[in-house]
C-alpha cells in the first residue's frame, strides 16, 4: 500500500493534440501532483452521475439479448468487451463506441506504440466526447480503464464457474500490477489482495464495472464451455481469457 501512494511514472507532455500520447498526457491515470487530483476529480463527478443499478440491468438485457440470437459464440468478443463498455458510454450520454474503445486500449499503455489504427480510432473517440478538452479525456478514459478490466472480471469469474469452480466475483482479479516511480526507478508493484487498488488513485469505477459484471453474468448463467481448455491472454500485469467459448447448457 505505501509504494501505491509514490507517483506513476510520468509522460511526456509536448505531444501533438489529439494523439494517443496526448490523451496519456491529459488523464488522471498517467497524471501526478496537482495535475491527478483535478483530473481524477473529472472522473469522478462523470461516475457520480452513473446509476450502478441501471448499469446492471442494461448489461443482463443486453447480454440476454446478444445470447438468444447465437448458438454458440466466445464470450470475451462477443460480451465481455463490448457490452460494459457500450453500455457505460451509452450512460455517459455517447454512441455506442466500444469497437474503438477496444482499439485505443491496446495502445494505451506507454510501452505501446499506437499504430494507425489506434490514432484513428482516437481521433473519432474525441469528435464524439467533445474534443482535445481534459473533460472529454476523461470520458474516453472511463471507457478505456474499464475495457480490459471489466471483460476480465466477467471471463475471470465465468471461467471459474463454468469450470465448476464458482466462487466471488473478485476471487481471480484482472489487473494483477501497477507501475510506480520510486527513488527514481519505475518499478512494478503488485496488486495481490487490492483488486481495484489503493490509496489516491484506487479505481473510482469498482461499483460500476461491479454492477455491469454481475449484470452480464446473471445473463449468461445455463451455459456451458465447449472447449476445455481456456487460452489466456498474455500479458504481465493482465489476467484474463483471450477466447472463452460457451454454447447453451
Ligand atoms: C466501469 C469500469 C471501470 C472504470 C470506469 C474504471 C476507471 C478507472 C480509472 C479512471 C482509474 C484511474 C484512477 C486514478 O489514476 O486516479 C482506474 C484505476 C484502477 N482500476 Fe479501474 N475502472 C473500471 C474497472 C476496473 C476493474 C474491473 C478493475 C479490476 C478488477 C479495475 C482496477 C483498477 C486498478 C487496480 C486501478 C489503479 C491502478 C493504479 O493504482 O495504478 N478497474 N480505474
Amino acid at each position: 500500500m505505501t509504494s501505491l501512494t509514490a507517483p506513476v511514472p510520468p509522460v511526456p507532455s509536448d505531444v501533438p493534440a489529439g494523439s494517443v500520447a496526448w490523451l496519456r498526457a491529459s488523464v488522471a491515470r498517467f497524471s501526478n501532483g496537482s495535475d491527478h487530483v483535478r483530473r481524477r476529480s473529472l472522473s469522478v463527478d462523470l461516475l457520480a452521475d452513473v446509476d450502478a443499478y441501471s448499469l446492471r440491468d442494461k448489461a443482463f438485457a443486453r447480454t440476454a439479448q446478444l445470447a438468444d440470437e447465437l448458438d454458440a459464440f466466445d464470450v470475451m468478443a462477443v460480451i465481455a468487451r463490448p457490452v460494459p463498455v457500450g453500455i457505460l458510454a451509452e450512460a455517459l450520454g455517447l454512441p455506442d463506441v466500444s469497437a474503438d474503445v477496444a482499439l485505443v486500449a491496446a495502445a494505451y499503455h506507454p510501452h505501446v506504440t499506437p499504430d494507425a489504427d489506434a490514432e484513428a480510432a482516437l481521433g473519432r473517440l474525441i469528435a464524439v466526447c467533445g474534443g482535445t478538452t481534459e473533460l472529454a479525456a476523461a470520458r474516453i478514459g472511463l471507457l478505456i480503464q474499464a475495457c480490459d478490466a471489466t471483460a476480465g472480471l466477467i471471463g475471470n469469474a465465468l471461467s471459474a464457474s463454468l469450470a465448476g469452480n464458482p466462487g466471488e466475483l473478485l476471487a481471480e482479479p484482472p489487473v494483477l500490477c501497477t507501475r510506480r516511480r520510486i527513488d527514481g526507478e519505475d518499478v512494478t508493484v503488485s496488486l495481490a489482495g487490492m483488486p481495484f487498488g489503493a490509496g489516491p488513485r484506487e479505481c473510482p469505477g469498482s461499483a460500476q464495472a461491479i454492477a455491469l459484471a454481475t449484470g452480464v453474468l446473471q445473463a449468461l448463467r445455463g451455459f456451458r464451455l465447449t472447449e476445455a481448455e481456456t487460452t489466456w491472454v498474455s500479458s504481465p500485469n493482465l489476467r484474463m481469457p483471450a477466447v472463452l467459448r460457451v454454447t447453451r447448457g
